[in-house]
């Protein structure tokens, strides 16, 4: 059997920083004195991974989930995801005299940057990108005006706004290109004075790039990612169109393999929020027994 790993398989960089971020969080207070030592949290998990969130709950990292539990925090430390957040969250934690370490992806941080400046200047915000995701929450939060949240083709079709007015369309990070650009045509087409600044990121759009031609030369395809990340879930988008036998696991347990005698290749790719060593644990399983 040929097995392909996808070379831009797991963490990208902005999940990396974040995830060692804890890490030298968790080295950085054990260092301190006893009674000097700080509580450390994350605003979130800190990535769509049940075992590496496990893991940090064991070294005494607790998870706060809502902007309520923030307001209450009054010490400690906390870190933001690679995600980001809405400039009210940075703002609760000053006022409470809480320490911010701040781990938001700097390719989401140049998303807040331009909404928050364009807004400023009286230009209405579009994000392309799926309402309700953390990363758009936290986009949402920086603009001044009320920004608009379109996530489909339909939704752009539909999307009645003022053509005197100016646009600016920024993307969230994970969304996909081609859909991004579908969408962007059909505001360019309405004769909307529109501004496009494609903040879709490269590891993104190469990790989806290597999963679609990986997919579409294999008999059998694993994507491996958490059902809560979203561009896991798009990996697996991409790659079924490419090979019908797609599985979508978690980690190797998940993995029940019926390979038909006909194929040939297999083809492995992770999610941004896939540690190495659950990829690792896939690959040699499918070498060793296929
Ligand atoms: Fe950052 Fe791109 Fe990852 S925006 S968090 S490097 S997917």
């Amino acid at each position: 059997m040929n097995v392909i790993l996808a070379e831009s398989a797991g963490f990208c960089f902005g999940v990396e920083r974040a995830v060692n971020t804890v890490r030298e969080q968790i080295l950085l207070q054990q260092s301190k004195a006893e009674g000097e030592r700080l509580p450390i949290y994350t605003y979130g998990s800190i990535i769509h991974n049940k075992q590496v969130v496990s893991d940090f709950e064991n070294q005494g990292v607790l998870v706060i989930d809502s902007l309520e539990k923030l307001e209450q925090l009054k010490k400690g430390v906390v870190i933001i995801r690679s995600h980001g957040v809405a400039k009210n969250v940075y703002d609760i934690m000053e006022k409470n005299g809480v320490t911010c370490v701040d781990a938001t992806c700097p390719f989401v941080k140049r998303i807040h940057k331009i909404v928050h400046t364009e807004s400023e200047k009286g230009v209405s915000i579009i994000i392309v990108g799926n309402d309700g995701h953390p990363e758009v929450e936290g986009i949402k939060g920086w603009a001044v005006n009320r920004p608009v949240v379109i996530g489909s083709t339909e939704e752009a079709l539909e999307f009645e706004g003022d053509k005197s007015k100016e646009y600016c369309i920024v993307s969230q990070t994970t969304f996909q290109n081609d859909k991004f650009q579908d969408i962007v045509d059909i505001f360019c087409k309405k004769d909307y004075n529109v501004n496009v600044v494609n903040t879709i990121c490269n590891a993104t759009h190469e990790r989806q790039e290597e999963a679609c031609k990986i997919s579409e030369n294999a008999d059998i395809m694993i994507v491996i990612g958490d059902p809560q990340s979203s561009n896991s879930r798009k990996l697996f988008e991409i790659c079924r169109k490419g090979c019908e036998r797609t599985y979508f696991i978690q980690t190797l347990d998940d993995l029940h393999l019926e390979i038909p005698d006909s194929a040939k290749t297999v083809g492995i790719t992770a999610g941004a929020s896939t540690p190495n060593n659950i990829i690792e644990e896939v690959q040699s399983y499918v070498r060793r027994n296929f």
